[in-house]
């Protein structure tokens, strides 16, 4: 396994091994790796010749007053991490190298940015849907893998890719939990023993409201789901909203596929959770 930290280097790399006719696979990351990224690491080292993971804290997708500064960032754990799942490259490199200060370009995918994280956090899908592009640039990856986790995200991403015509396929993965059901996070690390066993009740909310919910109840389901996410000791929603899960616009008649997604604080830790109904 290689670490590389140019983006010149990963290019003259990834050149290569395209016109070997290799197919490589990107996992983009910030680090604090855990079970729920090495889920996508499997993944493609099942489906690719090349695994590529990056891992980068990326600046231009947190607000002015979000946590940059104190994420985690155990990267001799990730390399470690990496490595045992056999990944062929890290691509980590430094803030000036993927955004030097002449940088000006940033991509906005319109509306589907400003819904549920996006009106709470300005900026941050642009940020998010910036860097990615510049990864898929960068790697030349054949497929990248996103979380379901983060579906808004996947969601953007798997726009941004139709509409900027990438070649670079997006697949799709599910959310990895803990047994109680707390969807991992690098963020379940601000969390306090108590805070965690507060945090397991989202799951199981967004689990009974997948129980109870039918395409004619959607109000009750929704208005139930806040009654329970608002009891939850030192609880705060930030949303919690059923949406069109192609579109991340309000749900219609039309719709086919409708996902529950929220942001709740839990303490001082915003934890993002959803399912798909
Ligand atoms: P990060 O939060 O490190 O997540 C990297 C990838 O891992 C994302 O696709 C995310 O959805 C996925 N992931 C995280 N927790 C997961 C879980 N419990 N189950 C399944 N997948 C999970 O998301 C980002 O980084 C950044 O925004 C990034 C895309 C790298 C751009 O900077």
């Amino acid at each position: 396994m290689k670490i590389i930290r140019k983006v010149s280097q990963m290019q003259k790399i990834a050149l290569k091994y395209f016109q070997d006719g290799d197919e490589a696979g990107l996992v983009p990351t910030m680090g604090a790796l855990h079970e729920g990224h090495v889920s996508l690491i499997d993944k493609s080292v099942r489906n690719d010749d090349i695994t590529i993971v990056s891992i980068f804290v990326n600046p231009t997708q947190f607000g002015l007053n979000e946590d940059y500064l104190k994420y985690p960032r155990p990267f001799e754990k990730d390399v470690a991490i990496c490595k045992k799942n056999h990944v062929d490259y890290i691509f980590a490199p430094s803030v000036n190298e993927m955004f030097p200060a002449a940088h000006k370009t940033f991509i906005e995918v319109k509306q589907m940015q400003d819904v549920l994280c996006g009106s709470f956090r300005k900026g941050h899908f642009r940020g998010v849907a910036t860097v990615v592009a510049k990864l898929f640039n960068i790697t030349f990856a054949e497929r990248a893998y996103f979380g379901m986790k983060d579906f808004q995200q996947l969601k953007i991403i798997e726009r941004m890719a139709k509409d900027l015509n990438f070649r670079t396929k997006i697949v799709p993965c599910p959310v990895v939990r803990e047994k109680s059901g707390l969807a991992l996070s690098s963020r379940n690390s601000y969390l306090s023993q108590k805070e965690k066993n507060d945090a397991v009740q989202i799951s199981k909310i967004l689990k009974e409201a997948k129980k109870n919910f039918s395409k004619n109840n959607v109000s009750a389901v929704l208005k139930d789901a806040i009654k329970k996410l608002n009891k939850i000791s030192g609880s705060k929603i930030d949303y919690a909203e059923i949406l069109d899960a192609n579109t991340l616009s309000r749900a219609d008649k039309a719709s086919r596929n409708f996902i529950f997604a929220v942001a709740v604080w839990v303490g001082k830790t915003r934890l993002i959770d959803n399912v798909v109904l």
